[in-house]
């Protein structure tokens, strides 16, 4: 890809555009695979909702991919920084965060109840942010 950018960009200017997005995906792949590790283990312990879109932890997991962590890396590689920090990387910060709340709380109530489906049932309400 470099070759085509090179026909009219000098090399310096292309090798830092690339070290740049590389970056902003690297630093996203982080919380992608703290996001998955968490899903993982939940699933393995029967902590996520059969019908995953009512599940509020899912549901950040699909925001965090999809929306904000996609603007994040787009973001980075289209030059818009508003998009890569505001509407990117801060909105994947407060999602992992959510998602850890849950995850830990899910992990403390299976302990209690010793019942996954006990620890679903009475989950209180917890609304998602959404950052469309
Ligand atoms: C056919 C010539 C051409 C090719 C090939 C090309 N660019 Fe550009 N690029 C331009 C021009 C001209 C501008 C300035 C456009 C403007 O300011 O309106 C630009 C602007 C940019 C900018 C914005 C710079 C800034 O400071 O706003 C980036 C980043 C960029 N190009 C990256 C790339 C990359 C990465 C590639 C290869 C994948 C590439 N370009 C291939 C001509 C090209």
């Amino acid at each position: 890809m470099k070759q085509v950018c090179a026909t009219c960009h000098e090399a310096t200017f292309i090798n830092n555009y690339f070290q740049r997005v590389d970056a902003q995906v690297k630093n996203y792949n982080n919380y992608f695979n703290a996001a998955n590790k968490m899903l993982k283990e939940l699933k393995a312990k029967g902590l996520i909702k059969s019908d995953v879109w009512s599940d509020p932890f899912f549901k950040l997991y699909y925001y965090l991919w999809h929306h904000e962590g996609r603007r994040m890396r787009q973001g980075a590689a289209m030059g818009s920084p508003d998009y890569a920090h505001w509407h990117g990387v801060f909105q994947v910060m407060q999602d992992i965060r959510e998602m850890q709340d849950i995850y830990n709380y899910r992990m403390k109530m299976l302990k209690k109840y010793g019942s996954a489906k006990k620890v679903l049932e009475n989950e209180p309400p917890m609304p998602v942010v959404t950052h469309e």
